[in-house]
């Protein structure tokens, strides 16, 4: 058994997940490292530091820079990196989408231009799929499409159907590439992805369908990307229900610590989101009383630490008139202290919502940190 289902309160799950490279207690918030690197230089001993249990990559991007069959060659990811607790990738699927120049969409995959050099490249399930088995993550994610917020209905059938028969190829060929003598990481797991848009009876039966794969993890994808919040919790609201409660729930992408809040209540396990880094390295930082922007005048003369008794490497040691200043002088410093924080923030309060599940009052916590966070600033 992969998962363990610990305990639940209402539909909020605590679990525990068992893989090669270490166990991750849900639920978890992923450090996002597209490119192999947390922005805002942050390295994997500082992710060591602020708590993090997860790293995330990208297949895409680590495909046109440097290369993953390089990192196949150095011996993996995990190596590279120097990082030996879990990583997980994303396929590819979304980034192509968002990112690429798309050519063409076609049943095989996808065709489109690197944004690195332009050149025109192929990925398909196969494809993306021998990417990841080149970098060695711990967790591989499905090739999908990922359809604009606003797609119309029959657009949303078509793609969901096809990202279906993608799923299944993917599973095949990892079965294929996990089996082989030079692999990397032969233990390596796939997720299916949850598509639909806002369309809840699409995703249903997509859920259902996909659950009957019996893989190790399921992702609802295809949310914050334009839908306002109400429609992301009313489709975690029908959709969470249909995928298996004794695996992991992956809500791809989201979010600000409220979202997040909002999704472990409706049973999502993991969660992965860019906020706290980007937010981090344009001096927004999270407090439990709200959000502070730092090039802020009123913290000029501010020597208290950006949050009173949080622990992070950052406000142990320097004082917010401090960061604005290095900030201000656009030193890099200024950002890689906010982003620890940020991250540190982030995978505190995911160790908060364990253990409030833990002791049977995740209502009572969930509802104190929302009400303390949007009490504003100080
Ligand atoms: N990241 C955020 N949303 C998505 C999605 O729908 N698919 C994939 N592959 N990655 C994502
Ligand atoms: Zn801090």
């Amino acid at each position: 058994m992969k998962y363990e289902l610990l305990k639940t309160e209402g539909r909020a799950k605590r679990g525990r997940f068992h893989t090669v490279h270490g166990v991750i207690e849900t639920p978890v918030f992923m450090n996002v490292g597209t490119v192999a690197a947390i922005k805002g230089a942050v390295s994997t001993d500082d992710l060591r530091e602020i708590k993090c249990q997860v790293e995330l990559s990208n297949t895409y991007h680590l495909h046109v820079r440097t290369g993953d069959k390089l990192i196949k060659e150095l011996g993996g990811l995990h190596k590279f990196m120097n990082w030996d607790r879990p990583i997980l990738t994303d396929s590819g699927g979304f980034q192509v989408f968002s990112l690429a120049g798309i050519r063409k969409i076609k049943e095989e995959g996808v065709t489109f231009n690197s944004h690195i050099d332009g050149r025109k490249i192929f990925m398909g399930p196969e494809e993306s799929m021998q990417i990841q088995s080149n970098l060695g993550s711990t967790i591989a994610m499905a090739f999908d499409e990922c359809p604009p917020a606003l797609a119309e209905r029959k657009y949303v059938e078509d793609s969901v159907a096809r990202t279906t028969r993608w799923l299944y190829r993917c599973k095949e060929e990892m079965a294929r590439l996990n089996s082989l003598e030079k692999t990397i990481n032969k233990e390596q797991l796939l997720f299916g992805i949850n598509q639909g848009a806002v369309f809840n009876d699409i995703r249903i039966e997509h859920a259902k369908i996909i659950s009957e794969l019996d893989l190790p993890g399921y992702a609802v994808g295809g949310l914050a990307v334009g839908e306002s919040h109400e429609q992301m919790y009313d489709v975690l609201d029908h959709v969470v229900p249909y995928l298996p409660q004794n695996k992991p729930t992956y809500l791809m992408g989201v979010g600000t610590p409220a979202n997040i809040l909002e999704a472990v209540d409706r049973g999502v396990d993991f969660f992965d989101c860019v906020y706290p880094s980007r937010n981090g390295r344009h001096g927004h930082v999270y407090t439990n009383h709200g959000k502070l922007n730092l090039f802020n005048q009123k913290f000029e003369k501010d020597m208290r630490p950006i949050e009173e008794g949080c622990g992070c490497p950052t406000c142990r040691s320097y004082s917010r008139a401090y960061v604005r200043h290095l900030l201000k002088a656009k030193e890099m410093l200024g950002m890689r202290l906010c982003v620890l924080h940020n991250l540190y923030f982030y995978n505190t309060m995911m160790e908060e919502i364990r253990d409030a599940l833990d002791a049977g009052e995740f209502a009572a916590y969930k509802k104190r940190k929302l009400d303390s966070m949007a009490q504003g600033q100080d």
